[in-house]
Parts: structure tokens; sequence; C-alpha cells
């Protein structure tokens, strides 16, 4: 039998990295589908080119619903993996919903999120949870490792600009020197996950409220604690730079960093176009609307 699923990419709007040590973090889900087709087959394959490690995500979500045979998996997304816009959280959400629909279950977005983290640890080793938490259901969300998420009621919809650096960042690698970093520097990285929650807690209130000025204050406040441990890049930083040169409210990186995706915040519709034209010369730009 033939089946089906569906997962969404994501944007970190606040907090990834200090997330995964215990703060809250805020993010929304993107209306960028990737869909998986599953079909049995005489071994387990994957349509496109991709490393062992998808196949060994895939292998272990489908063992988890009990499918031990081989399937050829297709996967069709506009999503680009390594760029912190969730291509993983995505895939696994996507296959575990063909694996839940070929067992016959049907699961809520809460365990779908359960089965996709068992991917999602194959893929970063010690995720937070919350990109399988966003690409599994819609709309904005507080999050707290271990705790169910919080959903945010946008006081307006946001316009944002995601411009790709074309770099690969690698998550696993990111998260394992940001936690080396509170190792060495425990009381410099405490002080700055302390600011970090106040930081989320303010912004929540400003997505609330619409406060966009202050909303993107606080992505450049945000910005510069990512860069403190490490996780920015010369493109990231140019990406930045130019988003702020033509008016964005804020800017900052999204997801690991290392390369990968920053986000800009437009104060409306019309000025996304004048951050899409200075971006999309030199980087892969994407719009989005959140809420
Ligand atoms: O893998 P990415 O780039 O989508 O980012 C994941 C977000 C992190 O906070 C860096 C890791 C996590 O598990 O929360």
């Amino acid at each position: 039998m033939v089946s089906t699923g569906t997962g969404f990419a994501k944007t970190i709007l606040f907090g990834e990295h200090f997330v995964v040590q215990g703060t809250h973090a805020i993010g929304a889900s993107l209306s960028i589908p990737l869909n998986v087709t599953l079909t049995p087959a005489e071994e387990l394959s994957i349509n496109i080119p991709t490393g062992q490690i998808v196949l060994d995500a895939s292998r272990k979500i489908l063992d988890a619903f009990g499918l031990d045979g081989n399937y050829l998996i297709e996967i069709d997304t506009k999503i680009p993996s390594g760029a912190g816009m969730g291509w993983s959280a995505a895939y696994s959400v996507a296959l575990s919903r063909a694996a839940a629909a070929a067992q016959g279950m049907e699961l809520t977005w809460k365990r779908i999120a359960e089965y996709a983290y068992l991917g999602e640890e194959v893929f970063h080793g010690n995720p937070s949870g919350i990109d399988n938490t966003l690409s599994s259901r819609r709309g904005a969300i507080l999050f707290k490792k271990g705790e169910d998420p919080i959903p945010i009621e946008l006081g307006v919809p946001l316009h944002i600009v995601i411009a790709h650096t074309g770099k690969m960042g690698i998550t696993k690698d990111l998260v394992a020197g940001v936690a080396q970093i509170r190792a060495e520097r425990p009381d410099f990285f405490l002080e700055l996950m302390k600011r970090e929650e106040r930081l989320v807690v303010e912004a929540k209130k400003c997505l609330e409220t619409a406060n966009l000025e202050r909303l993107g204050e606080l992505m450049d406040t945000n910005h510069g604690y990512l860069k403190q441990v490490g996780v920015s890049t010369l493109e990231l930083e140019d990406v930045v730079s130019i988003a702020k040169e033509n008016g964005a409210l804020g800017a900052k990186i999204t997801g690991a960093g290392g390369g990968g995706c920053a986000i800009a915040l437009a104060e409306s519709k019309k000025e996304t176009e004048t951050l899409m034209q200075a971006l999309s010369s030199k980087y892969l730009v994407f719009e989005a609307q959140i809420g």
C-alpha cells in the first residue's frame, strides 16, 4: 500500500541554541511543505541524493511504527537542507505521518511530533524538540524543552524575509560547540541564558501587542547573543547588515547558524519587497507571512 505524509518548514524567531540549554524559545511553522510518499520496495531507498544519516533516521522512525520492511521514500519539497529552515524536522514529521497512515493510525500532532523526535535525535544528537513540534502543527508557539508548547496569538501578521547564505550549517556540531562554551565559561553562559529568557518573555508580549519596532530591536539583541556563542559567520553578518541597511526592523540568524539562514523583519508587506530585492542579488530569498 502507498501512503503519504506532510511536514512543514519552520523558523525560529527567538531563542535557538539557548532552548537546548533550557530557556524558552519562540518559533512558527511556515507554509512550505515537505511531502513524503512511502511505497513498499525491495530495499530502503530515497528518491533524492541524501546521506546515510537520512536512511538511519528513516529506519528508526519506520521501526517505531512496526514497519520493519523496506520502502522507497519519495521526498518532494522546496525546503533547502542544512539551512535552519527545519528540513530534517519536516522530513521526520512527513515520514511519521506516512508511516502512521500505512498502519491505519490516526494520531494527534503531539504523537506525530514524538515519533518525529526519534528522527531528530539521529539528525541532531541532542535536539530540544522545537523543530519537530513546529513542523507538526501550524502557528507560532512559545516552547520549552519537555513542556507542552504554548500557542501565541499574534497581534498582527509578521512579514519576514528569509535569506539563505548557501552554506550548510551542521546543527549537531554547532549545538555541541555551544555546550562546550557553557562547560568552559559557565558564569558567562548562565548570564547570557538569563538575558535570553527575559528577551523571549518580552518578545512574546511584543508579538501579542503588535509592537513591531521593539520586536525588531529584540531580534538584533538576540542576534548579538548568538554571535557571542560563536554560531554566526561572515555571510550571516552580511545578510544582517544588508537587511538593516534596507529598512529591516530587526535581523538575526534563524536556526543553528554556521551558515544556513538569517531572517529580517519588515514593517509591512510593502517593505518586504525592498528587502527581497536587496538580498536576492547575493542570496536565495524566501518571503514568509506568519500569522
Ligand atoms: O537545525 P536547525 O538549524 O533547524 O536549528 C535547530 C535549533 C537549535 O536550537 C539550534 C537546536 C535545537 O534542537 O533546538
